[in-house]
C-alpha cells in the first residue's frame, strides 16, 4: 500500500485499475509526457489554472491536439473535471506479437509505450482519477480509469469531456451522429470547421499530407461518442444517452473505452494500422477453431430488388425448393454457407415496424428448417441464420436462447443478425411493461449487442451484425463476432434508395474499415438491373465488384448476386470462387480517402497472393511495384482488369483477363476506369522439375 502526503497530511493511497500500487511520498507532479517508440508521436498532459485537466498530441513539429479538455461529470456526486492535481505517475512498456485466429494478418505486434497518471482531488474528500496512455507509432489511445473509492458507486455519468481541439485547416471525411439513418449515410467531404455532429471514425486530412482518425477501442459497458463541434475546431465526445437522459450508470471500479487518435504521414498510413486491436483485451474464448472465416450466398438479393419478398405469398423468398437450388450453387462453387432470410414467421406486413411479432423459431409452411439442414450437410455447405429483430429488443431477448438453441441443433455455424430501426428508436420494454426508446449506439445496446455474440458463442455460433454498433476492436477479445455491417453496403444499389456514389467504397477504406471488417456483400454482376437507362444501378464497373473482395476486408463475404447472373460472366466469376476470405498478411499499397485504394493480401495458409484496387468518381491509372511477392519466386498472375473502354456509367462491362508470369522485380501499371477495379491473382509457379 503506498502514501503519499496531500495539503492536510493526511496519506492517500493511489489505486490502480483497481489494485493498490506502491507509490511512496510522490511529489505532485508537473505536466507529463509520453512519446511513441520511433519519438515521433508525443502525447502531454498538464491541469489547467483551474485544475482541469488537459492534453495534446504532436506529431514530429505538427499539432495534431492542443490543450484539449479531460474529465467526467456525474449527476449525483462531484465530477473529475477541475480541482485536479497530478500526484504521480507510473510509465511502462510494451512490445509483443499476439496471433490472430482469423484476420488480415496473422501476427500482430503491439508495441507501445505507456504512462499511467494519478489526478487527486484537491478538495476533500479527496477523490482518484486515473488516465492510461498508450503512445504507438501509428497514434495513442486513452482512457479513463476509475478505481474503487468511497462515494463512487451507483454512479450516472452525465457528461464526458474529453474533448479533441484539432487543425482549423483540416479536411473531414464523416457521417452525421445522432441521425435517423445510423451509419448509414454518404460520407461528406467538408472543411473541418463545417462538420457538426459526427459519428466515428472520422477521419481528417492535414495540409501537410498528414492524416488522422478519431475512434475509439474496446466499447464495453459504457455508451459509444458523437463527435460534436462546440467551439471552432473544438470537438467534444457527446456520449449517447439511455432514454432517460442518464449516459453512462456504472459503479467504481470502471473503465472508459480507449479514445484513439491514429496519426499517419499519409492515407494509407491509416490502413496499415492495428491501433484498434491492439487496444483490446485478448481473446476470452479460447479454442475458437469452430470459427469459419469463408464465402457465402443466399436469398436475399432477390428480396432486395422486389423479385421475392420476405414474407408469406407467392412471391417468398425462403422456401426449401429454393433453398436446396442456392445448396446446389454453393457446393458447386465451393462457397460455404447459405444465408436465408425470411424463413422465420413475423415478416408479414411492414416488417421494419412490426418487430414484436417476430418469431426466431417457428417457421412458415413452405420452409422446412430441418430438411434444408438436412440437405445442406449432405453438400458440404451450411445454412447461415438469421435474426432480424426490426428494433424490437425485448421480443428478440426472450427468445433469444431458443433461437440459438434452434440454429444449434440443426448445425448452424454463423448468424447474421439485424437492427432495423431508426436512430433512437429501439425498443426496450421494462418490467412494468413500458416502452422506452433506445440508441443502437447507446450503453443499453452496447450490453444487448454482446449478449448476442457471448450467447452464440456458448453454442459455437459466429454473429454477423447488421445495423450494429461500431466496431471497435471486440473481434479481439470475442472471435467469433466475425463481422458487422455499420455504414452503406451494396443492399443500398437494389433501388428502393439512392444508390452509393462510385467513391463510396474508397471512402469506406479511409473511415468505417478503421473500426474493423465490413460485410459489405459485394460481388453484384447485374450491374443494370433495373434495366440500362434506369438511374437505380450499381454505380462501378464488374472489375471493382471483383476486387472488393481484397479492398473492403471481411471474414466473411457474400457472393451476393443471383446465380443466373454469374452464369453471364463465367470467367469473371472465378475470381470471386478463387478468392479466400482469411489472411496472412495484407498491406494498403496506395491510395487516397474517398478516391482509390489498392491492396496486397497474402491467403492464410497458402502461398498465393491477391491484390484488389478501386477507383471512384476518377479513371486513375496506378504504378505498383510488386515488392510485397515472396522474392525470388515466379508468379502466374490472372489480372482481371477494366477494359480500355469501361465506364461505370456508359460501360460497366468492358473487361479483360490477362495471364502473366510476374515476380517481386515487376511492376504493374494498373489501369482504373471511373467507378472501376482491378483484382489479381498471384498463384506460384511450380518449381522446376515439379
Ligand atoms: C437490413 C440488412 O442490412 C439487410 O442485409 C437485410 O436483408 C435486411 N435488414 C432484412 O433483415
Amino acid at each position: 500500500m503506498g502514501r503519499m502526503p496531500n495539503k492536510n497530511n493526511k496519506p492517500r493511497r493511489l489505486a490502480f485499475a483497481g489494485t493498490l500500487v506502491a507509490l511512496v511520498y510522490l511529489q505532485v507532479a508537473q505536466a507529463a509526457t509520453v512519446a511513441s517508440p520511433n519519438g515521433r508521436i508525443v502525447f502531454e498532459v498538464d491541469t489547467d489554472a483551474g485544475g482541469a485537466p488537459v492534453y495534446s498530441v504532436r506529431f514530429d513539429d505538427e499539432a495534431v491536439v492542443t490543450d484539449a479538455r479531460l474529465g467526467l461529470r456525474f449527476a449525483a456526486q462531484p465530477g473529475f473535471d477541475t480541482g485536479l492535481e497530478i500526484a504521480g505517475t507510473v510509465r511502462n512498456q510494451g512490445d509483443e506479437t499476439w496471433e490472430q485466429p482469423w484476420g488480415e494478418r496473422r501476427f500482430v505486434r503491439d508495441h507501445f509505450n505507456e504512462l499511467l497518471l494519478f489526478f487527486v482531488t484537491s478538495a476533500e474528500p479527496a477523490r482518484q482519477l486515473n488516465l492510461q496512455v498508450r503512445a504507438y507509432d501509428d497514434g495513442v489511445g486513452f482512457r479513463y480509469i476509475v478505481p474503487e473509492q468511497d462515494s463512487l458507486d451507483d454512479l450516472h455519468i452525465v457528461d464526458e469531456l474529453t474533448e479533441f481541439r484539432l487543425p482549423l485547416d483540416a479536411e473531414a471525411f464523416w457521417v452525421p451522429g445522432y441521425a435517423w439513418n445510423r451509419y448509414e449515410f454518404v460520407y461528406r467531404q467538408t472543411p473541418l470547421i463545417d462538420v457538426a455532429l459526427a459519428n466515428t471514425p472520422m477521419t481528417l486530412r492535414l495540409p501537410s499530407g498528414t492524416h488522422i482518425s478519431l475512434h475509439e477501442a474496446a466499447l464495453v459497458d459504457y455508451a459509444g461518442y458523437v463527435l460534436d463541434q462546440r467551439r471552432d475546431g473544438v470537438f467534444k465526445t457527446n456520449l449517447t444517452p439511455w432514454s432517460d437522459g442518464a449516459r453512462v450508470k456504472t459503479t467504481a471500479p470502471f473503465k472508459t473505452p480507449w479514445r484513439t487518435i491514429q496519426v499517419a504521414d499519409d492515407a494509407i498510413g491509416l490502413l496499415n494500422s492495428d491501433l484498434v486491436l491492439n487496444l483490446n483485451e485478448p481473446n476470452v474464448l479460447g479454442d475458437v477453431s469452430w470459427v469459419e472465416p469463408g464465402k457465402y450466398v443466399g436469398i436475399w438479393w432477390s428480396m432486395h430488388l422486389g423479385l421475392h419478398t420476405w414474407g408469406s405469398g407467392e412471391k417468398h423468398g425462403a422456401t426449401t425448393d429454393r433453398a436446396s437450388r442456392y445448396i446446389d450453387f454453393a457446393a458447386d462453387n465451393g462457397f460455404d454457407g447459405v444465408l436465408i432470410e425470411g424463413w422465420n414467421t413475423g415478416w408479414d406486413g411492414d416488417w421494419s415496424y412490426n418487430g414484436s411479432i417476430f418469431s426466431f423459431t417457428e417457421s412458415y409452411d413452405d420452409f422446412d428448417i430441418e430438411a434444408v439442414t438436412d440437405y445442406a450437410r449432405e453438400k458440404g455447405v451450411r445454412l447461415v441464420g438469421h435474426h432480424e429483430t426490426s428494433g424490437h429488443i425485448s421480443n428478440y431477448e426472450a427468445q433469444l436462447e431458443d433461437a440459438f438453441d434452434l440454429y444449434e441443433s440443426v448445425g448452424v455455424r454463423q448468424v447474421k443478425t439485424g437492427y432495423v430501426a431508426d436512430g433512437g428508436g429501439l425498443q426496450r420494454v421494462d418490467s412494468n411493461g413500458i416502452t422506452h426508446r433506445e440508441w443502437h449506439d447507446g450503453q443499453f445496446m452496447v450490453g444487448e449487442y454482446l449478449k448476442s455474440v457471448t450467447e452464440a458463442a456458448k453454442r459455437k455460433i459466429s454473429i454477423n451484425t447488421h445495423e450494429p454498433v461500431k466496431a471497435t476492436g471486440l473481434r479481439r477479445t470475442y472471435p467469433n463476432w466475425i463481422s458487422r455491417e455499420g455504414a452503406r453496403g451494396q443492399e443500398y444499389n437494389a433501388g428502393w434508395s439512392e444508390p452509393n456514389p462510385p467513391g463510396h467504397t474508397s471512402m469506406l477504406s479511409f473511415t468505417r474499415m478503421l473500426g474493423g471488417p465490413m460485410d459489405y456483400t459485394p460481388g453484384i454482376f447485374d450491374l443494370t438491373h433495373h434495366g440500362p437507362d434506369s438511374e437505380f444501378r450499381v454505380q462501378t464497373t464488374l472489375m471493382h465488384q471483383l476486387a472488393l473482395y481484397v479492398a473492403l476486408y471481411s471474414p466473411v463475404q457474400m457472393a451476393a448476386d443471383l446465380p443466373e447472373n454469374y452464369a453471364r460472366f463465367p470467367d469473371a466469376f472465378q475470381f470471386v470462387r478463387d478468392v479466400p476470405t482469411d489472411w496472412d498478411e495484407s498491406v494498403a499499397l496506395a491510395g487516397e480517402v474517398g478516391d482509390h485504394v489498392v491492396y496486397a493480401r497474402k491467403e492464410r495458409g497458402g502461398d498465393d497472393w491477391y491484390l484488389g484496387g478501386i477507383s471512384g468518381d476518377e479513371a486513375r491509372s496506378l504504378h505498383i511495384p510488386l515488392t510485397f511477392l515472396d522474392a525470388g519466386r515466379p508468379y502466374a498472375a490472372t489480372i482481371y482488369r477494366d477494359g480500355d473502354d469501361a465506364d461505370w456509367a456508359a460501360n460497366p462491362y468492358d473487361y479483360r483477363i490477362e495471364e502473366r508470369v510476374l515476380d517481386s522485380s515487376d511492376s504493374l501499371q494498373l489501369k482504373l476506369a471511373a467507378g472501376g477495379g482491378v483484382a489479381v491473382r498471384f498463384h506460384p509457379m511450380p518449381e522446376a522439375g515439379q
